[in-house]
């Protein structure tokens, strides 16, 4: 008989408990959003479908709603999870946080009912309060706006006096934990620029992108650094005093190309034709921090021959690596420029790039640290080598990856198929516009997303069943980083 080891809370601190909290949530957030993406697929290629029961502008909300919330319940985890070994006490104001946590969920399924409830309806001063404010990812309406600053600043006050409290203790915070508390302020307080209410479209576009870009490109870019950063010292056995300096390069030269990289939203909405030049020379920058973080992970990975304690999650942290660079780097360069961008702005290029890096950014690395908390909650067990079930693993990791590299040649290909046919060709007429959607290649493309979107649902349920068992049978205790080292050599 193999022992069964339980998953068992004990096993965490405080802030690791109410982590793993946020972590199911985030889970199953993601099927949601599997789930709506599915819809909007199908509905791509079979309009009829479901039409009057949920509509695609519906599906398609749902589904990106559900990817910023269940990645930021991933971040917000993420941080609980490092927070007492960071700051070195635990956690303050911890019950606050937990109430927090249900008040945030609760919100979060109230918004997608009354979503899912009042499909169509005019657009009216209480339509922005109750229902939906209809600006595309930050969809929540005004009343939810508001509880979710509440729980943010909740949130951040369980980080900020941990911190605080563990700073006389440790003499100094790390800089991990410097990083963080800063990186957090600018997060939350971006949000609060996408909420102000204008009739003037340029206006209202010009503050939105504030909140979009300035967090995919630089506040969650820095947020995923120091998850990065925590997880090689973690996993890999990386000493603290590199991955601090490599997070400090990296946030350098992150902001100093992404923030000015704004202008490349800037292109066509009425701001002033400077932002063509800003915009294409910052943004194409943005690129490089990108490059050094391959380079930090490989090479770290590298030196300690990639021996480290658990192969799921440094699996995802290396599909993280390269995800965020082929995802938003060379796919965000490739229509960065002014010139290329005319062409391909708005297209299934954009979402091609918008799955890419979505994914290999940011979903890659909150799955690194869903099985960075197994681990921990079947008492520091073995996922190292010859892991019992590891088949699993590996599958799950191959359909998700292969489902979403299917689907982003698949609406690369549509992409390309509008930008020749409606723009260039075309002259972006509205018969240039059909011309393209009816074209073969873009109807092909978006089949070809569907299919492959099936291939990335089994990848999930495969994930989901694997962090339900994985280590269950396992006997052997978490390889320390010692024996890695003495293995590698
Ligand atoms: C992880 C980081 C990134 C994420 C998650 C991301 C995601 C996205 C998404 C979802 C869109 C579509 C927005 C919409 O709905 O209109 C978009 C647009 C765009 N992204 Fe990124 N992006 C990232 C990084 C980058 C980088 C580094 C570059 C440039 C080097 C870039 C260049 C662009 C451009 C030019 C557009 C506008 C596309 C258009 O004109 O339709 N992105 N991005
Ligand atoms: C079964 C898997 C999935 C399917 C079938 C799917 C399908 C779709 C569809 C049909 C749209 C609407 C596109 C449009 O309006 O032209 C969409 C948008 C989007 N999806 Fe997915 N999706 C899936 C998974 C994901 C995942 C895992 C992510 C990120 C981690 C993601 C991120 C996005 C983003 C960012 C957009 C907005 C893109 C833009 O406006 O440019 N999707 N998806
Ligand atoms: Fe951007």
């Amino acid at each position: 008989m193999t022992a069964i080891r339980a998953l068992n809370s004990a096993n965490l601190n405080g802030g690791q408990k109410l982590a793993v909290k946020y972590f199911t949530v985030a889970l199953a957030l993601l099927g949601a959003q599997i789930l709506f993406g599915m819809l909007a697929a199908t509905q791509f290629v079979m309009p009829g479908f479901l039409y009057g029961v949920i509509d695609f502008s519906i599906n398609r909300m749902v589904h990106i709603n559900a990817l910023v919330v269940w990645l930021l319940f991933g971040f917000i985890g993420a941080v609980y999870w490092m927070l007492e070994e960071e700051a070195g006490a635990p956690t303050v104001g911890l019950k606050l946080g937990n109430i927090i946590f249900y008040v945030f969920t609760a919100t979060v399924l109230v918004v997608v009912a009354v979503y899912l409830l009042v499909q169509v309806g005019p657009g009216e001063m209480s339509t922005q309060w109750l229902i939906t404010e209809g600006r595309e990812y930050t969809e929540a309406p005004r009343w939810a706006d508001i509880g979710i600053v509440v729980c943010v600043l909740a949130f951040f006050y369980n980080v900020a006096a941990t911190f605080f409290k563990g700073k006389a203790a440790k003499g100094g915070i790390s800089g991990i934990g410097g990083v963080l508390l800063l990186d957090l302020v600018a997060l939350a307080g971006i949000y609060l620029l996408g909420m102000w209410y204008t009739t003037n479209v340029t206006l209202d576009q010009y503050w939105w992108w504030w909140v979009i870009h300035m967090w995919v490109e630089a506040t969650w870019e820095v947020m995923v650094g120091c998850m990065m950063a925590y997880a090689l010292m973690n996993v890999l056995g990386t000493s603290r005093k590199i991955v601090t300096t490599w997070l400090y390069l990296e946030v350098f030269m992150m902001l100093g190309s992404g923030i000015l990289g704004i202008g490349h939203h800037y292109f066509w909405i009425g701001t002033p034709e400077y932002w063509l030049s800003i915009g294409g020379f910052f943004s194409a920058l943005e690129p490089l921090p990108l490059v050094a973080m391959v380079v930090h992970a490989v090479y770290d990975s590298g030196v300690h021959k990639s021996r480290n304690n658990n192969h799921p999650a440094m699996g995802w942290l290396i599909a993280q690596a390269f995800g965020n660079f082929l995802g938003a780097g060379v796919w965000g360069f490739i229509h960065t420029l002014p010139q290329i961008n005319l062409y391909t702005h708005g297209t299934q290029w954009s979402a091609s790039h918008g799955h890419f890096a979505f994914y290999g950014a940011y979903a890659t690395i909150n799955i690194a640290f869903f099985y960075m908390a197994t681990q921990k909650l079947r008492g520091d067990v073995w996922m190292s080598g010859n892991l019992f079930g590891n088949w699993k693993w590996k599958w799950a990791m191959v359909l998700l990856n292969l489902g979403m590299l299917g689907m982003i040649m698949g609406m690369l290909v549509a992409g390309f198929a509008q930008s020749q046919i409606e723009r260039a060709i075309g002259g972006a007429t509205w018969t240039a516009f059909f011309a393209a959607q009816e074209h073969p290649w873009f109807v092909q493309g978006m089949y070809w997303r569907l299919a492959f979107g099936w291939m990335f649902a089994a990848g999930y349920v495969l994930l989901v069943w694997d962090m339900l068992t994985i280590g269950k049978r396992e006997t052997r205790a978490v390889q320390s980083h010692d024996d890695a080292a003495l293995e590698a050599k």
